[in-house]
């Protein structure tokens, strides 16, 4: 890191005292002890405590789940368990589509708990609706097939096997159970009825063999992070779905806008082998159907899931809504692929906390902004406006339709600033400001370095926490600090707490959660890489523990822990173990877990962490 860039990190790392002393901001009590790395340190190890009072797991690589002494981990929902009553048990060696309709389908990521009743905040029962991010047939299929080159009837099976599940949970004598008999059980998948909505609807750009009006359409794929609306609705973001297409697109009139997305003729995996809606060469348009944020009503299992267009189309990772001071609501994203921006949606109608009706339709309506990080610790908001500054027809849009499809375009134009993997984006709902999980750009040179991104080959990411001035999140300025630039403890480019333990570092941060005491929960993507188990911490966000990382979880070998999320009185944290055994194959996994049975595969599992003795998690 040169001069420059270290200088202007102390200022964003230090600036918080300041702002205390001067009471331009209160966000939280207490004077945080920050330091960087430089060296300019304020207290010891041990003479810091975090609010956090677990013990810490070992955080070496092995081969199963750790939780801290005192907590328990439940394996709720595995890949393969029938959902339905009377539903096909699980054989790996005889897996079918038939089956896989009704069963949960593969690397869980996101969840999001609703209680039940819809409008309570029951802890003990429940709609649990997870994302199925991906497949990998090596560890899924006796022989390990290659991905690209599955057979129809596993392409098949494939297919149903993304999407997501929706069950309904209850907790009976400390476990919790599905209910098999739910009329809330429900199978999203790639062949799911749904409707694109917003200002994309009906756009010619959208009408392809699938669908002739541009409103109608078919499934949802790539689902990875999310986020529970107030009104009781789930978002969840298309991520990688250049994965499922391939074909030669280089003579469409799309060809720009479909290489834009990254799409690449050479496909990742057999759909478009078996089927014309994933050939680009047959269907170019067909991918304007994916990569938007979707909205699913899981207390009405009939509903149309809804494409909300006016969050615009990239890699969405996930969107998390919050209701600003004027009623308005907010939604933050990330556009997950290195270089790529930061989103955020407002809605031009208030939340209505008595017409649900009214609320289902407030993510069609609204400005999107991209968001410009400045050296000067503030952020711009840059509205993404047909019509506006350089979004106009002489650069190729001719509607805010183009706007929303092509909106990674429209953002270069702006000047958004490029980021290190955008990923979960979550306001804490106790100070109000926003952090934002950046999990590594080894990418980045030297020259591409900017402020919130100051790292060159950045393997390790980073935490950004930005605040609306007065907690309006419609302004178009906010404050920016570093919260966490993460890697080895020892490195000198990264910001700890210096109370920090010496086995309590982190590497990648991808998703995160809070408690009801506004911690922040963070888990990783990349830790492997660092020799360390991936997994959960946590940290105070202010006093003199802030950013005093602690580990709480410790992830089996090849896996990722990503979709976090606590019952409203923090007593359970839900979490997806995704890819367990990542990297090895069906014949020799590295892990079995979570069955460790000789005769069963890896299973990416739902696990439901709490205390044994009944206390709230991490108190
Ligand atoms: Fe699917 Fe951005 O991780
Ligand atoms: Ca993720
Ligand atoms: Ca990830």
């Amino acid at each position: 890191m040169t001069e420059k860039f270290r200088e202007i990190l102390d200022k964003r790392l230090s600036r918080r005292r300041f702002l205390q002393s001067g009471g331009v901001l209160a966000l939280g009590a207490g004077l945080p002890t920050l330091v960087s790395a430089a060296g300019k340190t304020a207290d010891a190890e041990g003479t810091v405590r975090s609010s956090l009072t677990f013990n810490e797991p070992g955080h070496a690589i092995t081969t199963a789940l750790e939780v801290p002494a005192g907590y328990q981990a439940q394996v709720l929902l595995k890949w393969g368990e029938p959902l339905f009553t009377g539903g096909p048990a699980f054989d790996p060696s005889q897996q079918t589509a038939e089956k896989q309709q009704q069963q949960f389908g593969y690397n869980n990521d996101f969840i999001g708990f609703l209680s039940l009743p819809l409008g309570s905040a029951n802890a003990k029962h429940g709609l649990l609706v997870v994302n199925h991010e991906y497949t990998e047939p090596q560890l899924m299929w006796p022989g390990s097939p290659d991905d690209r080159t599955l057979n129809k009837a596993q392409t098949d099976t494939d297919i149903v096997a993304h999407g997501l599940s929706v069950v309904e949970i209850v907790l009976q004598d400390g476990r919790w159970q599905q209910r098999k008999d739910s009329v809330y059980t429900r199978r999203i998948t790639p062949l799911t009825p749904m409707q694109i909505s917003g200002p994309a609807a009906g756009s010619a750009r959208l009408k392809t063999a699938v669908s002739q009006d541009g409103v109608h359409t078919l499934g949802t794929y790539g689902n990875c992070a999310g986020g529970v609306t107030p009104w009781g609705t789930v978002l969840t973001g298309e991520e990688n779905i250049d994965m499922m297409f391939g074909g030669d697109f280089s003579q469409s009139p799309e060809a720009e806008s479909l290489k834009r997305f990254g799409m690449s003729a050479e496909p990742s995996k057999s759909w478009s082998a078996h089927y014309p809606r994933w050939d680009m060469a047959a269907q170019p348009n067909e991918s304007f159907h994916m990569g938007w944020i979707v909205e699913i009503d899981p207390y009405d299992p009939a509903s149309l899931p809804k494409k909300r267009t006016a969050l615009g189309r990239f890699k969405h990772e996930g969107a998390n809504v919050f209701i600003n001071t004027d009623g308005r609501v907010v939604a933050y994203m990330g556009d997950d692929q290195k270089f790529e921006y930061l989103y955020k949606f407002v809605s031009a109608k208030t939340y209505q906390p008595e017409n649900r009706a009214a609320n289902l339709q407030l993510l069609d309506e609204g400005t999107l902004y991209c968001a410009r990080f400045d050296a000067d610790g503030t952020v711009a908001w840059l509205p993404l406006v047909f019509g506006t500054g350089p979004l106009t027809v002489a650069n190729g849009f001719r509607s805010q339709a183009d706007v929303v499809i092509d909106v990674r375009k429209a953002a270069d134009l702006l000047g958004a600033t490029p980021m290190d993997r955008p990923e979960d984006v979550e306001v804490n709902p106790v100070n109000g400001a926003v952090y934002v999980m950046l999990t590594k750009n080894a990418d980045r040179t030297d020259a591409q370095r900017s402020p919130a991104n100051p790292r060159a080959k950045n393997k390790a990411g980073q935490i950004v926490e930005m605040t609306a001035p007065k907690g309006d999140h419609s302004l178009p300025v906010f404050a920016w600090d570093m919260f966490l630039l993460a890697g080895r403890r020892d490195d000198p480019s990264t910001s700890y707490h210096p109370a920090t333990g010496k086995n309590s570092w982190l590497a990648c941060p991808d998703n995160c959660a809070f408690d009801t005491k506004g911690r922040i929960w963070i888990t990783s993507d990349g830790a492997e890489d660092f020799g360390i188990a991936e997994g959960i911490w946590a940290a105070d966000v202010s006093g003199a523990a802030r950013a005093l990382v602690k580990r709480f979880l410790r992830s089996p070998v090849g896996s990722e822990i990503c979709g976090p999320f606590f019952t409203p009185d923090d007593g359970h944290l839900f979490c997806s173990v995704q890819h367990p055994a990542g990297g090895s194959n069906f014949e020799k996994p590295s892990t079995r877990w979570p069955d460790f049975d000789p005769k069963m595969p890896p299973r990416p599992a739902v696990v439901v962490i709490s205390r044994q003795d009944g206390q709230p998690v991490g108190v």
